[in-house]
């Protein structure tokens, strides 16, 4: 098979496009259910969405050994990616529960680097869910990567993400550093829903 062109990956990339829109509306309507009837411990902190490159893309089926064609390009499963930020670990799961039980809403996978940390210390809550997409004419399954963290997780993310990968030659240190700051952010988002519970304002 040819590698897919840049074109072909646009018009792949526009319908998971649709597919991501669809997810947010989801995740906007739960969250301003939230506001109304839970205002003062609304789950949402943030969302965030984005569509991946074509040379990320391209970069992602090198790294997995495959051809660039159409076929590794739909074993993709995070072109379109959402990201809720939560204040509280426990959000997480009540955000993904709230997701989940949605009709028309498929689990593909589900991993969960919380309760299964990576070695480097790496924590998240991350679905694959698959949503019908009417688009040129025909309805189509489109898969979209949803990535549940509290703030402190994606702290830890962001900083890690931009070290690794701004750095050629990264520090010796750098691992060891990542992996202890991780144990202290794991122990800060525990003890947060502690004093959370405790507060009589809350
Ligand atoms: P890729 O990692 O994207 O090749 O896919 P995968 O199928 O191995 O999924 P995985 O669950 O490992 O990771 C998917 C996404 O989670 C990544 O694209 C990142 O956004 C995020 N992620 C996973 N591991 C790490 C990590 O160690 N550090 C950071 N900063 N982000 C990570
Ligand atoms: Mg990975």
């Amino acid at each position: 098979m040819e590698n897919f062109t840049k074109e072909e990956y646009s018009q792949y990339a526009a319908l998971c496009e649709c597919g991501l829109r669809i997810v947010l509306t989801r995740i906007e309507n739960l969250r301003q259910e939230a506001e109304i009837f839970s205002a003062e411990r609304n789950p949402f902190y943030d969302i965030q969405t984005r569509i991946k490159t074509y040379e990320s893309a391209v970069n992602k089926c090198l790294d997995r050994g495959t051809a660039c064609d159409i076929k590794a390009l739909k074993k993709l499963h995070d072109i379109a990616g959402v990201r809720i930020i939560t204040l509280y670990k426990d959000d997480v799961y009540s955000i993904r529960d709230a997701l989940v039980r949605q009709p028309s809403i498929e689990v593909l996978e589900e991993r969960d680097y919380i309760a299964n940390p990576k070695p480097n210390g790496y924590r998240s809550l991350h679905l694959i869910i698959s949503v019908h997409v009417y688009f040129s004419g025909t309805t189509r399954s489109v898969p979209v990567e949803v990535q549940i963290r509290t703030q402190a997780m994606n702290l830890w993310a962001s900083v890690e993400h931009n070290v690794k990968y701004k750095n050629d030659a990264p520090s010796d240190e750098a691992p060891e550093m990542f992996a202890r700051i991780a144990g202290i952010l794991e122990e800060f988002d525990e003890n947060a829903m502690r004093l959370r519970d405790n507060n009589p304002c809350n």
